[in-house]
């Protein structure tokens, strides 16, 4: 019997794994831990939110206090983490609202995880969700493996490289038990329309302006996010204990060409001439810092554990493109109230 505390599970990728471990393992009480911000949304957890073995706390990271109820009442005994703030541009916008939640929340959920368990620490898990961010940017060629060096180059990344570095101090020095992966970019369902691929579904429907940073020419390596759920429960079980996994698509895109692809699916399913919506692309003021490429080799995770992605990239964006024209009510509350400003102010004068 296992207590599950899956903390940021009302987000994109934490809502995903809730389900899967909800669904997947009805024996386990799976507990929801998120302080629902802009990016939290229980909606896309309406489907199992009866189920029995699935609660709701709605609870900040910083708040040590409820943190410790939370254990004590529900009988904690491993955490899977991902609650953070996660957008880079936002990061580059107020830098301190991730040092808070990235950073001190996490160090708030390791200390209540050391104290509510010292009693015998081996018998616990604190399975830590981090990004591939945190090692900086690739040129042409290359991919991050788990010892590559950490570089990180903005403010988000600082601050996950900061928790990944205070989870790995917890387990040399308490002895915690900790795993630890870090992921490429994930597309799918439920993301918030801030991030590249929601962002622009949205803007295709809206005919609205599709705001390309810089050249065009940024690498990321994709992933579909059910595969990313299916790694983080892998790893959950089967990971060696105090290691760190990558987590990627074997899936590489310069931005412009993912996009235009998005584009041509898209003018299909609208019925649409084909090359309208190609019209809408807008090249505007880079990123600061953009990191020019991430790609992830997934070796590890593979020759050990036997995890590898399951949709190809063509299925995973024409579910994720369906999803999306099927649940434009999701999309119209996400895009309600204080969307405009945040859009507003992220993109005027670019
Ligand atoms: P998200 O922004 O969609 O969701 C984050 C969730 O955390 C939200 O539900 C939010 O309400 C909650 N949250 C934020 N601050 C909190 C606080 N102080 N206390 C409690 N809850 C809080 O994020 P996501 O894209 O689903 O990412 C989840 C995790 O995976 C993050 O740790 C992120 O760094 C990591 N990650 C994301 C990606 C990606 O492509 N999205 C890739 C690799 C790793
Ligand atoms: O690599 C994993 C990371 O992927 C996660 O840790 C982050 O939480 C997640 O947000 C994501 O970070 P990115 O910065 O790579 O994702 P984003 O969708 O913001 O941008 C993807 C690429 O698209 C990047 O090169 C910037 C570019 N872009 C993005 C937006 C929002 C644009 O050209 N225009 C845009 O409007």
């Amino acid at each position: 019997m296992k207590n599950i505390l899956i903390t940021g599970g009302a987000g994109f990728i934490g809502s995903h794994v809730v389900r899967l471990f909800v669904n997947k393992y009805p024996n386990y009480k799976i507990v929801n831990l998120d302080a629902l911000t802009y990016a939290g949304n229980l909606e896309n957890l309406k489907d199992i939110d009866q189920s029995p073995n699935y609660k709701f706390e709605k609870v900040n990271l910083l708040d040590a206090d409820a943190l410790k109820t939370v254990f004590t009442t529900h009988n904690i005994t491993d955490v899977i983490h991902l609650a953070a703030e996660s957008h880079v541009d936002r990061s580059i916008l107020s830098p301190l609202d991730f040092v808070y939640t990235n950073i001190v929340g996490t160090v708030n959920l390791l200390n209540t995880a050391k104290e509510f368990w010292k009693a015998d620490l081996t018998k616990h898990l604190f399975y830590h969700v981090s990004t591939d961010e945190v090692y900086g940017a690739l040129g042409e060629t290359g991919l991050f493996t788990e010892t590559t060096p950490y570089s990180p180059n903005s403010p988000y990344s600082a601050s996950k490289a900061s928790s990944d570095h205070f989870v790995r101090a917890y387990a040399e020095t308490y002895h915690m038990n900790t795993v630890i992966s870090n992921c490429s970019n994930n597309y799918g369902p439920n993301h918030f329309p801030e991030k590249l691929i929601p962002l622009f579904i949205n803007n295709i429907i809206n005919k609205k302006p599709l705001p390309v940073y810089g050249d065009g020419l940024y690498t990321r390596d994709w992933l579909f996010v059910i595969d990313h759920a299916v790694a983080i429960d892998t790893i959950f079980h089967n990971g060696k204990i105090n290691e760190t996994y990558n987590i990627g698509g074997f899936n590489e895109w310069k931005n412009i060409d993912l996009i235009k692809v998005m584009c041509k699916q898209m003018d299909a399913k609208l019925g649409r001439s084909i090359g309208e919506s190609e019209q809408l692309i807008t090249y505007i003021k880079d990123r600061p810092g953009h990191d020019r490429r991430y790609a992830i080799d997934a070796t590890k995770i593979n020759k050990e554990l036997g995890w590898k992605p399951s949709v190809t990239f063509e299925e995973g964006l024409a579910i994720t493109i369906d999803w999306y024209l099927q649940n434009t009510e999701w999309l119209n509350n996400v895009t309600s109230g204080n969307y405009a400003n945040y859009y507003e102010n992220m993109y005027a004068g670019r």
